[in-house]
């Protein structure tokens, strides 16, 4: 007979029951002396702005991280897509491809140069943008393509290079979830015409803020430095017959340079425990009845994990809802096992109808819409099968990690009575801060 002790532990902690396990991962962002020191240089230094050494350095080992021959820092992910764009000389009468299940930035880029967001629908096994749906998206006034790397998935680049260049469109990719990750070998945001990142808070390589531009091409390389700042040309790129373009501030600052460059060091070793664990999760997790791990393309030849994902079956587990699962595995691990982001046709912070700067007339203010779109595909796994777990949860020992399974077999064990349990939650959607 089990002690009273180990009933309550045998319970989910939804129904009253004790945590097994928890998981001891670390606080998000990591940092240490490294940053501290290298900050300490920069505040001495007196160069606080850009292009400064740590900006020089970090530029040359990141574009290398990414086997891009160029690579620019930028202010913010945001801006690296806007700047893409403006560099691909796309705006108005112009046509971008868009992901519908991605952050809104993807798609507000493409707004605030004055170009059409098309938006498509993902791929059920990856989440990433369906290449049968961009495909069908293409129209005579399409310019360019962004994909995303979503979560722990890479888009199909061989699919989406090859409709690229039959319909001679460019290709972005927003690798903000992405760092470090290979395609066949190269590193992302170097197969496309142009690579995105973004070094925000929740990124797995971050500075609070920040952003950076790849590319091998040269002449994009110095659109891409002029348009980060005010349309300066480089001091080398200037000839008699060079002109200067129009744009604005979107320069990052050496502060952010020298913490990223901090941060570089124990980024290759994050990124490998988080792909040994996230194999251990991929096999685990993939025997449980319900549960699929995402699918993993032989063409992922290294992969960082933004978050790692899987797909929960509400059917296989009588008709549990997700919302309730993802619930009773947060309480149960004492860990956020989350929503995707809502899809763009339903997203609170995707409304480009509402600035009155994008009202560039009646039909292109109509075409704006995103509740036009159906997603079919990422609405159901926003509603009712994607559960996701933060990177940061991935960096612990193959033990811990193994408690995620564990907790998954548990709630199976005790299905009618979490039946009852969600009965009794509240109404609704999951809303996660958007
Ligand atoms: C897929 C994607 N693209 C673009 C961005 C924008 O990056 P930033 O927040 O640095 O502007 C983000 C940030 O969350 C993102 O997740």
């Amino acid at each position: 007979m089990l002690s009273k002790e180990e009933q309550t532990t045998a319970r989910p902690v939804v129904l009253g029951g004790h945590a097994g396990s928890k998981i001891d991962s670390p606080d998000w962002p990591i940092w240490g002396d490294r940053e501290r020191d290298l900050l300490t240089r920069v505040l001495e230094s007196g160069w606080w702005a850009f292009e400064g050494p740590a900006e020089a350095e970090f530029e040359r080992r990141f574009a290398e991280l990414q086997t891009a021959r160029r690579g620019l820092c930028v202010a913010n992910g945001t801006v690296a897509l806007q700047l893409a764009l403006e560099a691909l000389d796309i705006g108005v009468g112009d046509e971008v491809i868009v992901p519908g299940f991605t952050w809104q930035a993807t798609a507000a880029a493409v707004v605030d140069v004055n170009a059409m967001p098309i938006l498509v629908d993902a791929d059920p096994e990856t989440y990433c943008p369906d290449p049968g749906g961009i495909e069908a998206a293409v129209t005579p006034r399409t310019k360019a393509i962004i994909v995303v790397h979503l979560y722990d998935s890479l888009s199909d680049l061989d699919r989406i290079l090859e409709i690229a260049s039959r319909h001679h469109l460019h290709v972005v990719e927003d690798c903000a979830h992405s760092h470090g990750s290979q395609w066949n070998g190269r590193g992302v945001g170097s197969v496309g015409d142009i690579g995105t990142f973004s070094f925000q808070s929740s990124k797995t390589l971050t500075a609070g803020e920040g952003g950076f531009v790849t590319t091998n091409d040269e002449a994009l390389y110095e659109r891409l430095y002029s348009l980060r700042n005010c349309g300066r040309r480089r001091k080398e790129a200037i000839t008699p017959t060079t002109h200067d373009l129009q744009s604005g501030n979107y320069r990052m600052t050496e502060w952010q340079s020298a913490i990223l460059l901090a941060q570089l060091e124990r980024f290759e070793e994050q990124m490998s425990t988080k792909e040994r664990n996230a194999g251990i999760l991929d096999s685990t997790l993939g025997r449980i009845p319900g549960i699929k791990p995402m699918r993993r393309d032989r063409q992922v030849t290294r992969r960082n994990l933004y978050g790692y994902v899987f797909r929960y079956a509400e059917e296989e587990w009588q008709g549990l809802s997700c919302r309730a699962f993802r619930k009773a595995m947060s309480d149960e691990m004492g860990l956020e096992f989350g929503a995707p982001y809502r899809p763009l046709n339903m997203s609170s912070l995707y409304r480009p109808q509402t600035k009155q700067r994008h009202h560039l007339s009646d039909q292109y203010w109509g075409g704006l819409d995103p509740g036009k779109y159906a997603l079919p595909v990422a609405e159901h796994a926003y509603r009712h099968e994607a559960v996701r777990v933060l990177h940061q949860n991935l960096l612990t020992d193959s033990r811990e990690i193994s408690q995620i399974p564990k907790a998954v077999e548990k709630l199976r064990g005790f299905l009618p009575e979490l039946l009852d349990w969600e009965r009794s939650l509240p109404k609704g959607e999951d809303t996660p801060p958007e």
